[in-house]
């Protein structure tokens, strides 16, 4: 949520800071600005609401000049996505981007306006420019003024700040949400991750919970919650410099949803070993077979995964699974007997919701495990073990790539679990481990189906509401496709249990809504088509979403029927994703909706 970059530099710094917001557009588009000290003494400032392609047209009409400069891209949460509201925010002593919720900001506001500083938006961040402002009018000095006004502070943020007549001084801060601190040659850079300073560099410091950095050209100090002075460990980045481009596609979402095959078999590939077909998870720091209890948490499309993870540890390794969205879990006192396995699902690996719920884990004596696509994420560094979903960077808004990998991880987990307490021979790993070898294939396979989802598209664009039904494994997917649908074409969707129809949402049913029906062959399907006749006999119209076998012997009534490769029962939900996420990308793009970057969406969730 909300981008920030921040360069303090030997060179003009907008364009770069300009390629950073590029890279951070993902975290929100609602407005962009950017603040530098104009001849090296001046806070100067432009700032255009709406996407990143306004504030560059505001800078070709204006520019902006300056080697020390703080830029930003907002997903607005205190005050309206207008141009007033966007960051920087500025006295014409300091300027400061901010990503977070400052929660005291009413408190503090009314303190500061009885002190005669007058507001000009309805920000949070407004409170951190005049609060600093009011202990430098005190003589503090900026260093001081802003140790000083962060102790006032109450929330979760990140920071970035320039003052007045400061050329060789950018001060940051984080409490909750992410940070980084990059080295360069004579320059020094902030970050909210190592993508945004990806271009610029990678030798990266993470900052830790509490930290203040105070940067110079020539290097940086850096000081914990208590103030004082800390070290901490250079890494090299992963990411590569090339900006992420959509090569051939059209949106990123598409190239994502087509990379799927590759980035599976990579992911597959740190976890399977197919010569001797069984699963080589990296050593654990706790005993996989003294665990008896597993508490799932996440949020959005990950959570689905999760919901996956619990058909799967429960079948296969016989465990007693918890599955729960974070914002509920954090909050819901949850007892949790010491030993428990807690994982963790993200993307991002810095979902606030999943971070806090993390600690509460943490704090009741679990085993913690995240599964993050993020190397060095928040998540990663305070959990007791990491599996990384090797999705690489995924940009689109909607998560595609990223939430099969995450299936991906947790089968092969689930594998491991179940050999581990007993419950599956090596035979039985060898066969699911082979199922789980065969996926990128008939991955591709479904790619090939694109054309007929896509003939559908222009059809469902036209609905109201959207119903997705499945069982089994196949539940959460009817989800994730409700998810997908609503949030990048905006048509009302639901997913549900294909059994659950009949107690209340059957009476929805009518020739102007879609059903998805969801329903591989195996244990659960002549169950889901019976659920499918109840709702033809209603008069739905079906998109059934099955495999060659099934659309042998039940697709006649269905409108329109997408048969998928036979595949292991096991597996299924990998390969049933793709075909959810054509159908809302084509629909999306049938209605002419910003695919890519939704309204009111942004993609890491760093706030409550
Ligand atoms: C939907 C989507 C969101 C995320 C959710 C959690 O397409 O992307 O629902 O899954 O915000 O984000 P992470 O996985 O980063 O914790």
């Amino acid at each position: 949520m909300c981008g920030i970059i921040g360069i303090i530099g030997k060179e003009e710094v907008v364009p770069r800071i300009m390629e950073g917001l590029k890279r951070l557009e993902y975290r929100g588009y609602d407005s962009a600005g950017i603040a530098t000290l104009y001849d090296g003494k001046k806070i100067d400032r432009r700032r255009a609401q709406g996407k990143l392609v306004n504030l560059e047209e505001r800078l070709r009409e204006i520019p902006l000049l300056g080697t020390i400069g703080i830029g930003h891209t907002r997903w607005a949460t205190h005050g309206a996505p207008t141009e007033q509201n966007a960051h920087p925010h500025a006295t014409p002593r300091v300027a400061v981007v901010h990503n977070g919720i400052i929660e005291n900001f009413r408190d503090l506001r009314e303190e500061l306006s009885a002190a005669g500083h007058q507001f000009e938006t309805e920000t949070d961040t407004e409170t951190i420019v005049h609060l600093i402002t009011s202990f430098l009018d005190q003589g503090l000095d900026p260093r001081a003024a802003a140790e000083a006004a962060l102790k006032r502070l109450e929330g979760a943020f990140a920071l970035a700040m320039i003052f007045d007549g400061e050329e060789d001084l950018m001060i940051g801060a984080r409490r909750g949400s992410p940070l980084v601190l990059g080295y360069g040659e004579g320059e020094m850079y902030l970050g909210s991750d190592a993508i945004a300073l990806a271009h610029l560099t990678r030798k990266i410091t993470y900052l830790e919970e509490g930290d203040r950095v105070e940067l110079t050209r020539n290097g940086a100090r850096l000081f914990d919650e208590a103030g004082r002075e800390v070290i901490r460990p250079v890494t090299m980045a992963t990411i590569s410099g090339g900006m992420i481009d959509k090569g051939n596609y059209r949106h990123f979402m598409l190239k994502e949803i087509y990379e799927q095959p590759t980035v599976i078999g990579q992911t597959l590939g740190t976890l399977i070993d197919p010569l001797q077909g069984k699963i080589t998870l990296p050593e654990f720091p706790f005993d996989l077979a003294g665990i008896d209890r597993v508490t799932i948490i996440a949020c959005g499309t990950s959570y689905y995964a999760g919901m996956v993870a619990k058909y799967w540890l429960e079948q296969k390794a016989r465990l007693n699974v918890e599955v729960d969205i974070a914002s509920e879990f954090r909050y819901r006192e949850a007892v949790m007997p010491k030993g428990g396995l807690a994982i963790f699902i993200s993307q991002s690996g810095e979902t606030a919701d999943t971070l806090a719920a993390l600690r509460y884990a943490q704090a009741q004596g679990q085993h913690i495990l995240s599964i993050v696509n993020v190397p060095q994420s928040s998540m990663e560094r305070e959990s007791d073990m990491v599996l990384h979903t090797h999705a690489g960077p995924e940009v689109g808004v909607a998560s595609t790539k990223a939430f099969t990998c995450q299936l991906a991880v947790l089968a092969c987990l689930a594998i491991a679990m179940a050999k581990a307490r007993g419950q599956i021979d090596h035979g039985e790993e060898e066969r699911l481990c082979q199922a789980l070898t065969e996926v990128p294939a008939r991955m591709a396979e479904v790619l090939n189906h694109d054309e007929a989802i896509q003939a559908l598209a222009d059809d469902v664009a036209k609905a109201r509401d959207v119903i997705y039904l499945g069982r089994g494994p196949e539940y959460p997917i009817a989800m994730e496709g409700a998810l997908k649908l609503k949030e990048i074409s905006y048509i009302h969707a639901e997913g549900y249990a294909a059994g659950e129809m009949k107690h209340g949402p059957i009476a929805l049913i009518d020739e102007n809504v879609p059903i998805i029906v969801i329903a591989p062959t195996g244990r659960l399907f002549e169950k889901t088509v019976s659920n499918m006749q109840e709702v033809i006999a209603r008069k739905g119209r079906v998109i059934f979403i099955t495999d060659e076998q099934g659309a042998k012997t039940d697709s006649e009534e269905a409108e329109a029927t997408i048969a998928l490769p036979m595949l292991d029962e096991f597996v299924t939900p990998l390969l049933y994703a793709i075909p959810v996420q054509l159908l809302s990308y084509h629909v999306a793009v049938a209605k002419g909706t910003d695919v890519d970057q939704p309204r009111n969406l942004a993609k890491s969730v760093t706030v409550e």
